[in-house]
């Protein structure tokens, strides 16, 4: 995260110390730099230069109003898969016509919603999901503009568990049956094909699969167009890997001067789904030490953020950097393990890491803005941590804490006899 550094001896992101940080709004906290956000979107936007192109932000990544709004405003579109993530985008000003729409399980509702709204795309999974977006937009008297997900079985070679385009996983159309499902949904009359789409994986680090996908589904378009069907986008899907330990990250924008290279000259707009690569840098969970429990095999630094906060550790056994935030402070350094509360063996956020630490200390849990407080839970009824977003050196709260009553709110006991 570039945005975030050390300055006489404590660390500051966009020059904000996130000391104070802590003091203001209590721990565990996320914390997103606005800066870093816009730099990431900006490495895609221009990266991809004159060719006509829409970048549609992944909103599952990390769906605070305030990090929509702050790319609305840049003019990003919107990648979506709920009715909820629908109405978020809205809330937040985002453009209805630039939001793309994925999923297996789209409902009936949540298809009326986004038709009602006047979104730009359907990314339709399978067959029968078209049957059903046909029959929706006849009840209401449109025409649903869809695109067909393939499935170009490539390997991602990425976890397993965030792998999506190979034959045995659950997404998208067979890059086989493709062709077949076109040609039906273009006799749909209440379908207007638009676009072609893949999407194979999350946090990909080698871009060969990602250009092997391409081809498979611009040979496909080309097939398509002799059979008469001509299509106005073209999806690469999302999916570019960042830096969490020591990994080589692709770079945005040279991945999209390849794909800007690649695709010039073509009638189709371009379409893209990231999410990691544009929250995933701009966020941090900040928590503090509560105990060191020194046992004998282990020594174990307890501090306030759990699983139910961050759940990439204890789900994928993903790294994420743990650093201090006082820098200054004379400790004695050890090896830890970080964990968190909860009464899981999982609720790990770091294994074996080396660090200068007291209790009361602040750390803070890096690259943790995508898929980090978006797959948070109330297990153990914690309170979700409030959100706060960095704008030029001031600190926002954009999402407050929970509280316990708000966790039971929807609750309610047993009539009274
Ligand atoms: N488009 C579609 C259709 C997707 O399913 C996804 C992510 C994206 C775009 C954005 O992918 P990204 O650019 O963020 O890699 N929870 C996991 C990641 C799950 C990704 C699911 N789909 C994690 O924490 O690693």
């Amino acid at each position: 995260m570039t945005f975030l550094e050390p300055v006489e001896g404590e660390l500051r992101l966009e020059g904000m110390p996130l000391a104070e940080i802590a003091r203001r709004f209590g721990t565990p906290c996320y914390v997103y730099s606005r800066a870093a956000i816009e730099a990431a979107f900006r490495d895609f936007d221009e990266g991809l230069g004159a060719l006509d192109h829409l970048v549609c932000y992944a909103v599952k990544a990390s769906s605070n109003l305030a990090i929509l709004d702050v790319l609305a405003r840049l003019g990003a579109g919107f990648d979506i898969v709920s009715g909820g993530e629908l109405a978020r985008v809205l809330a937040a000003g985002g453009r209805a016509d630039r939001v793309i729409f994925s999923g297996v399980g789209k409902t009936e509702a949540e298809m009326r919603l986004a038709l009602e709204a006047g979104i730009k795309c359907f990314n339709v999974e399978s067959e029968p999901e078209l049957e059903r977006l046909e029959s929706v937009a006849a009840a209401l008297g449109r025409r649903a503009p869809v695109a067909l997900r393939i499935n170009p079985d490539v390997d991602a070679r990425t976890h397993p568990y965030i792998s999506t385009g190979m034959a045995g996983n659950k997404f998208g159309i067979p890059h086989a049956r493709a062709r077949g499902a076109y040609q039906h949904a273009a006799r749909l009359p209440h379908l207007e094909v638009v676009g072609i789409g893949c999407h194979i994986g999350s946090q990909i680090l080698e871009t060969a699969p990602l250009d092997e996908a391409l081809e498979r589904v611009l040979e496909l378009a080309t097939a398509l167009a002799a059979d008469g069907i001509s299509l106005r986008h073209i999806d690469v899907g999302g999916g570019l890997g960042i830096r969490y330990r020591d990994e080589e990250a692709p770079d945005i924008r040279a991945y999209c001067a390849r794909l800007a290279a690649r695709l010039a000259g073509r009638r189709e707009q371009v379409l893209l789904e990231p999410g990691r690569a544009i929250a995933g840098a701009a966020g941090l969970l900040l928590t503090r030490v509560e105990y060191l429990k020194l046992d004998k095999a282990k020594r174990f630094a307890v501090v306030d953020a759990s699983m139910s906060e961050l759940l990439r550790p204890a789900l994928y056994e993903s790294w994420h950097p743990i650093v201090p935030v006082g820098t200054g402070a004379a400790r004695e350094s050890a090896r830890y393990d970080v964990v968190g509360p909860v009464c899981e063996s999982s609720d790990v956020h770091g294994l074996d890491r080396e660090l200068a630490v007291a209790p009361g200390d602040l750390l803070a849990i890096l690259a943790a803005g995508a898929y980090g407080m978006a797959m948070s839970s109330n297990y153990n009824s914690r309170p979700r941590p409030c959100e706060v977003l960095v704008d030029r050196g001031a600190a926002l709260e954009v999402r407050a804490r929970e509280t316990p009553e708000s966790l039971f709110a929807l609750e309610r006991r047993l009539p009274t006899r």
